[in-house]
C-alpha cells in the first residue's frame, strides 16, 4: 500500500474534492504523469471558453457568467494539477504512536488519545510507520504504544519506522516520552520491540521520567499504571466509549481433529474444536473477514480467535484448538470447548454456566489482501480459522486459489478436510495441498520449497498470499517464500498489502 494511503491519519476524513480529483488522475496511471497530461488539454478547454463565450457577444452578461464559469474550471484545474501533499497528517504538539499487530495497542492508544484530546489539546493518532522526522520535530510530548510480536519483533505497521527512524540519530532533547509496551512474558523477548524504541529515545535524549510501562498478556494491573501516568501527565479519565463485550452462548460444537502431542511426547492439546456461537441477546453480530472474536474469562484474561465466517450471519464460527499445558485446559479454549451447546435461546439461558463474555475486534493488519491477482493460502491446524473468509471471498470475486494445508495426522482431521476438499472437487479451489506431519510427513514449509517453480508461477508478479497459524509454521513458511520468490517480491508485496498474515 503506498504510504499516503497507509498514513492517512486515523479518524480523519478524506477532502470532499478527492473524488473528483480522483475521476481525473484516474484516467492515467501514474498520478502525477496523469496530471501533467491532462493540464495542456485543460488550460486550452478553459481559453476556448472565454474565446467562444465572450467573444460572441460584447454583452457584460455574458462576460460575467463566463467568468464565473472559467472560475470553476480553474478550480477543478487546479485540483486536479496541484502537487499531491507530501504530508497527509498534521502536525500536531502531542503525538499519541501506536504499532500493533492484533489490534490492542491501537484500542489503548485510541482511547488514550480520546483522553488527551478531551483535555482540548491539539493531539495526533498515528501508526509508527507515519512517523516522520518532521512529525517528530514538531512534537513536544510522544506517547507510544507498542507491541511485540514474532520473536522480539516489531508489528507490520512498524516495521518502516523501524529501519528509518530507529536506526538514525533523532534529537529528542526536550521532548517529554512515554513508553507503553504490549507483551507477553511466555515469549523470551518480553516486550522486546518497546524496549528498543526506549533504548532509542533514551539515546536522542528524549525527557524519559517515568520507565517503560511493560504490560504482561494484558494484565489489568499493568494497564492501570499507564492510566495511573496519563492521569500525572494532567489527562483524567474519561467514560470508556468501547463496550467490553456482551454474553455469548455455543449453539454448536464439534471435534473436528484429535488430541496432539509435542515433541517430548507431552499433551500440547485435547484437540480442535468447531463452535458457533451467537449474541445471548439475539441481533445479527457485525464483523469484516479477518476480525477476532476476544474471549473475556471469568479471571479477567482475554483470548483471541479468529472468525472463519464470511460477514451476514447470525452466528460467528470458530476453531478452537483446547490447549493443555502441564495436564491443564487453557484458560479460553478449556472454557470454549467445554460449554454444551444451547439447542436454542431458551434452552441456553436456563443452562448454567453455559454463556461467556466477549466481543468482536477489530483486526485491520488481517484484512483481505489487495488486488485482484491468485490467492495462494497457507495455514495448519486451527490457522485454517482465519484462512477460511479470505478464500471464501476470494473464491466469490473469482479468483484462482490455492489452499497448502497441514495438519498432524487425518483421524478426526477427516471431518476438517472434508470441506477443504469439497471446495476443491467442485472447482472454487483450483489446488489443494494436504500435507500431515506425523510419522516424519511433510510440514506445509516443506511442501512450499518442495513446489517453489509452481508456486511463483501460480503468483505470478501480481498474486497474493495469506497465511494462518503458529509462529513457528508462519515464519518457516515465510522463509521459504522469500527464498523462492526472492526478498524484493515479498517486501512489495507487503507494502502493496497482497501478503497478510495471523501468527500466533
Ligand atoms: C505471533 C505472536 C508473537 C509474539 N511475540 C512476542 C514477543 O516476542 N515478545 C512479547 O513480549 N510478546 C509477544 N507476543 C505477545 C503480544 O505482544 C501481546 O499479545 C500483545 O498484547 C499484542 O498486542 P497487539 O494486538 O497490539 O499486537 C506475541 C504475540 C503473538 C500473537
Amino acid at each position: 500500500m503506498p504510504w499516503r494511503q497507509r498514513c492517512w491519519s486515523p479518524g480523519r476524513k478524506a477532502p470532499w474534492h478527492w473524488p473528483i480529483v480522483w475521476q481525473f488522475r484516474a484516467c492515467s496511471f501514474p498520478a502525477r504523469v496523469g496530471s501533467d497530461l491532462f493540464a495542456a488539454p485543460l488550460c486550452r478547454t478553459g481559453w476556448s471558453m472565454i474565446d467562444t463565450l465572450a467573444g460572441v457577444s460584447g454583452d457584460p452578461v455574458h462576460w460575467a457568467i463566463s467568468l464565473v464559469l472559467v472560475g470553476i474550471w480553474l478550480l477543478i484545474c487546479w485540483l486536479c494539477l496541484r502537487k499531491p501533499a507530501e504530508q497527509s497528517i498534521d502536525k500536531a504538539e502531542c503525538l499519541v504512536v501506536f504499532a500493533s499487530q492484533t489490534g490492542h495497542a491501537e484500542d489503548i492508544a485510541r482511547a488514550t488519545h480520546a483522553r488527551i484530546a478531551a483535555g482540548g489539546r491539539p493531539v495526533q493518532l498515528l501508526e509508527a510507520d507515519c512517523l516522520t522526522p518532521e512529525l517528530l520535530d514538531a512534537a513536544r510530548k510522544i506517547f507510544f504504544i507498542l507491541s511485540t510480536t514474532g520473536d522480539g519483533d516489531a508489528p507490520d505497521n512498524a516495521r518502516a519506522f523501524e529501519q528509518r527512524v530507529l536506526s538514525a540519530d533523532a534529537d529528542l532533547s526536550g521532548k517529554r516520552v512515554l513508553l507503553l509496551g504490549l507483551g507477553d512474558r511466555r515469549y523470551s523477548d518480553f516486550c522486546g520491540f518497546a524496549l528498543r524504541v526506549w533504548n532509542w529515545a533514551e539515546r536522542c535524549g528524549a525527557q524519559l521520567r517515568v520507565p517503560l510501562v511493560p504490560v504482561d498478556d494484558l494484565a489489568p494491573a499493568d494497564l492501570a499504571r499507564w492510566d495511573q501516568h496519563l492521569g500525572e501527565e494532567g489527562y483524567p479519565p474519561v467514560p470508556a466509549a468501547e463496550d467490553r463485550g456482551q454474553s455469548w452462548q455455543v449453539i454448536e460444537r464439534k471435534q473436528v481433529a484429535d488430541a496432539a502431542f509435542g515433541p517430548e511426547g507431552e499433551q500440547t492439546s485435547d484437540g480442535l474444536y468447531r463452535l458457533a456461537i451467537k449474541p445471548e441477546a439475539g441481533g445479527r453480530p457485525e464483523w469484516d473477514i479477518g476480525d477476532l472474536f476476544e474471549l473475556e474469562t471469568p479471571d479477567g484474561h482475554f483470548r483471541d480467535y479468529s472468525i472463519a465466517n464470511l460477514p451476514g450471519a447470525d452466528e460467528l464460527l470458530l476453531f478452537v484448538r483446547r490447549v493443555v499445558e502441564g495436564g491443564v485446559a487453557g484458560r479460553g479454549s478449556g472454557l470454549l470447548t467445554s460449554i454444551e451447546p444451547a439447542a436454542s435461546n431458551q434452552a441456553a439461558s436456563n443452562h448454567a454456566g453455559s454463556n461467556f463474555t466477549g466481543r468482536i475486534r477489530q483486526h485491520r493488519s488481517f484484512r483481505p489482501p489487495a488486488g485482484q491477482g491468485s490467492l495462494l493460502a497457507v495455514g495448519a491446524g486451527s490457522g485454517w480459522a482465519g484462512l477460511r473468509p479470505h478464500i471464501a471471498q476470494a473464491i466469490a470475486q473469482g479468483r484462482r486459489c490455492w489452499l497448502v494445508f497441514g495438519e498432524r495426522e487425518a483421524g478426526q482431521a477427516e471431518q476438517l478436510f472434508a470441506e477443504m476438499r469439497e471446495w476443491h472437487e467442485d472447482g472454487r479451489l483450483q489446488r489443494l495441498d494436504l500435507v500431515l506431519s506425523r510419522g516424519g510427513g511433510p510440514y506445509v514449509q516443506t511442501l512450499l520449497e518442495d513446489k517453489a517453480r509452481e508456486v511463483a508461477d501460480f503468483l505470478d508478479g501480481e498474486g497474493c498470499v495469506v497465511l494462518c497459524g503458529r509462529l513457528a509454521m508462519g515464519e518457516a513458511s515465510l522463509a521459504v517464500l522469500r527464498a523462492s520468490l526472492g526478498a524484493e517480491w515479498l517486501e512489495q508485496a507487503q507494502a502493496d498489502g497482497r501478503l497478510r498474515h495471523d501468527f500466533y
